[in-house]
């Protein structure tokens, strides 16, 4: 009926055509929308999240910039929370990519006309967002549903963007010819769910004004200890390993199977492709290595980004 159905197209043409606008590394324009720069493809559905999205008490929402490990803390939070059901050698994450489990709300969920049928999911459902804390909807915000956010080191996390919009084909786009030609805009804030330390800034001040409700962790936490840093999670959604689960090994299990190494070789991470993005599976799993950024920027580019991100976090 016509109640579930999100805006029709030629709202969002008017829109997008009264947005700032500027070229993604990929040729894609980005648009500016109440404070943060979106990628064309997820504009409907970032509308239709933030307008329809009822969240329920027992949701998870995983929150990140894009490139900041997203594909991990999906893997991960589905082997903690589904740890009871399936064991980790018949662990759908075995057989299903992790973006298929955990799906993406604007860009994959609420990106059709047709507005998702998931009120009905098996809970805890969990979701997961590029949205910054200020834009999600208010539901999640009020209701005590439960947010993960995953921050990486901003130099690592353009890097790896630039990498992967590197690998899109866009019909009728000519993508930014090097990491250099749009490093300005990424300075000024410009980047695919820009600006960066709006992102992070948001979620931190969540983090720390409601600890129960807004878990804050890092990339590159979890790449030094994984062990702390999955049962932190497990407390934090109210599931906590045991004593005897911790003495049977099942930290080392989950690690393990959502290890970088362990995914990136399954063959349904091999092939195949994420249809929401029109990307090969495969592009979700690069290098996966903390300072990577240092093959690719100057150290004067870094120093630059590095002293701008500083003092944006300051504030
Ligand atoms: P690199 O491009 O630096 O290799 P996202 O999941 O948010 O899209 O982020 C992708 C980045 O996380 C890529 O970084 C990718 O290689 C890395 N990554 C993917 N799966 C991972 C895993 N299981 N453990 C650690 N890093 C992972």
């Amino acid at each position: 009926s016509s109640n579930r159905e999100s805006k029709p197209k030629n709202d969002l043409q008017d829109l997008l055509a009264t947005l700032p606008s500027e070229k993604d590394w990929d040729g894609a324009p980005l648009y500016f929308y109440k404070g943060v720069w979106y990628p064309v493809f997820a504009i409907r559905g970032a509308l239709s999240f933030q307008q329809h999205f009822i969240a329920q008490d027992t949701d998870i929402i995983l929150a990140s910039m894009p490139k900041s490990g997203t594909t991990w803390l999906k893997a991960l939070t589905f082997s903690v929370v589904n740890r009871n059901i399936y064991s980790p050698k018949e662990s759908p994450l075995l057989t299903t990519p992790p973006h298929e489990l955990v799906r993406f709300c604007e860009m994959d969920l609420y990106s059709k006309i047709q507005l998702p049928d998931i009120e009905k999911l098996p809970s805890p459902r969990i979701f997961s967002s590029h949205f910054h804390y200020e834009t999600l909807p208010l539901s999640i915000r009020d209701s005590n549903c439960k947010i993960v956010y995953i921050c990486r080191n901003p130099l690592d996390q353009l890097v790896s963007y630039f990498h992967f919009a590197r690998k899109f084909e866009r019909e009728n786009m000519e993508p930014l010819s090097s990491i250099d030609e749009g490093f300005d805009n990424v300075c000024s804030g410009i980047q695919c769910y820009g600006p960066f330390w709006d992102s992070v800034l948001g979620y931190w001040k969540a983090s720390i004004e409601r600890p129960d409700k807004v878990l804050f962790l890092k990339y590159e936490d979890l790449k030094e200890d994984i062990s702390s840093n999955l049962k932190k999670l497990g407390e934090f959604l109210g599931l906590p390993f045991s004593e005897k689960e911790e003495k049977e090994g099942v930290i080392e299990e989950i690690s393990k199977l959502c290890s970088f190494d362990n995914l990136k070789d399954l063959e349904v991470n091999k092939t195949g492709v994420f249809e929401c993005a029109g990307a090969p599976n495969s592009t979700f799993f690069r290098k996966a290595k903390v300072g990577d950024w240092c093959n690719y920027l100057s150290p004067s580019m870094a120093e630059r980004f590095g002293k701008i991100v500083e003092e944006k976090m300051a504030r």
